[in-house]
Order: C-alpha cells, then sequence, then structure tokens
C-alpha cells in the first residue's frame, strides 16, 4: 500500500535548474569559471555549498571563506530575482492533478527538498496546501543520498519507509530513498535514474493508478 508520497521540488515539481543556471553562469563569469548547461547538470540536487565547491574546482580556484560566503548569498539573490517571477503555470504539466489525486485518495504528500528556498517556491505556485509535511534544505543537516530529508518525511506523515514513495530527478535523490528503504519513482531519463523502482518522465501520462500498477 501507499500512505505517503514524498516529492523532491526542483526537477520534479517545477523546473528550476533553469533559473540555477542563470544565476550561477552570472557568478562562474564574475570569477572568471567557464560554465556550461552541462556542467549545470553535476549540480542538480546538490546543496548551495556543495555546488559552488563545484564550480570553484572547474575553474581551479580557491576563495576564502569571507569570499565564499559572499559569492553564495549573491548567486542565491540572482537566483530569487528569477524565481519570484515564476507563476501557477510553471508548475510541471500533470503534477497538480496528480497532487489532487492524492488528496482525494487520503494518501498524504510531503516535500523532501534540499533547497533552502522551497517555502517561498511553493507559496508562489500557491501549492502549499496540498503538503502535510514540508522537509526542505533548513530542516535536515546531512545531504542527498543519506536519506534523512525522506526518513523526517515519512516521520512527519506518521507512515513507515515501506509505506512511501518518492519523487526524485536526482540520482542522489533516488539513493537516498533507497536508502530510506522506500520505493521511488525516477522522473526522467532512464539512463541516469535506472536504480528507481520505475522511471517516467513525468507526470503527464502517469496517473496515481498508474503508479498503483507499477508498483504492484
Ligand atoms: C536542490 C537543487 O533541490 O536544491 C539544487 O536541485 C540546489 O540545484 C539545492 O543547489 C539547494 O537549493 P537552494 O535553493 O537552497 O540554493
Ligand atoms: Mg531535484
Amino acid at each position: 500500500t501507499i500512505k505517503a508520497c514524498l516529492f523532491d521540488l526542483d526537477g520534479v515539481i517545477v523546473d528550476t535548474a533553469k533559473y540555477h543556471f542563470l544565476a550561477w553562469k552570472r557568478l562562474a563569469d564574475e570569477l572568471g569559471i567557464n560554465f556550461t548547461e552541462d556542467d549545470n547538470e553535476k549540480l542538480k540536487g546538490v546543496s548551495r555549498v556543495r555546488s559552488l565547491e563545484i564550480i570553484l574546482e572547474l575553474g581551479g580556484k580557491t576563495l576564502s571563506e569571507e569570499d565564499f560566503n559572499s559569492f553564495m548569498t549573491k548567486k542565491n539573490d540572482w537566483y530569487l530575482e528569477y524565481v519570484d517571477q515564476m507563476k501557477e503555470d510553471e508548475i510541471l504539466p500533470g503534477v497538480l492533478d496528480f497532487l489532487k489525486a492524492l488528496k482525494a485518495e487520503g494518501v498524504k504528500v510531503a516535500l523532501g527538498s534540499a533547497s533552502k528556498n522551497a517555502m517561498r517556491i511553493l507559496n508562489l505556485l500557491n501549492i502549499t496546501d496540498y503538503f502535510d509535511a514540508i522537509i526542505d534544505g533548513t530542516s535536515v543537516s546531512a545531504a542527498k543520498p543519506d536519506p534523512e530529508v525522506f526518513l523526517k518525511g515519512a516521520e512527519a506523515t506518521g507512515t513507515t519507509p515501506a509505506e512511501c514513495v518518492v519523487f526524485e530527478d536526482a540520482e542522489a535523490g533516488v539513493e537516498a530513498a533507497i536508502n530510506g528503504g522506500m520505493r521511488v519513482v525516477g522522473i526522467g531519463e532512464e539512463e541516469a535514474l535506472g536504480k528507481a523502482n520505475i522511471v517516467v518522465p513525468g507526470f503527464a501520462n502517469f496517473s496515481v493508478e498508474d503508479l498503483k500498477k507499477a508498483l504492484a
């Protein structure tokens, strides 16, 4: 049985990767580091701190702690400039119907995201009320693939890991779910997410009924 569905945010509910890219690109330019959309793939599901570390590694640069922190703040300010323009129509296709169907069936819904901006984004998209629990970058200490974020989601929804299904677009997120003893639906391409129980391109042609059948 499925008693709770735990959703990653970035790349599952909304495509924020393009805004992360624009902000990191602007920062990399300022640092004189070449940063491409391909490089951006490496930042999916990765924390803000680790993202900047990866970019510095790409450019073979180091920063003092003070500069590191001020560059992170700068990136986030730029990111939020883009994010704050977001409207409900940026919710990825099929997501809203899927959430509504879960609610109708009494399945608990939780967010499991690494982002510290998750609440702000859910509010902008007007979907905060769909979530029985919100676990985000402000409430976890260990990054995916550590299962902490999803285990907290199970706890907050009063369910056991075996009763939960996680939806993830990042490899580290799929691993976090598996590490937590949960079933997982990969959102994206089979190639990167092969460890998931099933992989679908998105929610556009995927219903709660399809989910149940696939996991039965
Ligand atoms: C993840 C994104 O959900 O959140 C990462 O996939 C991002 O790209 C991470 O770095 C942290 O997000 P934020 O909003 O706290 O900078
Ligand atoms: Mg993601």
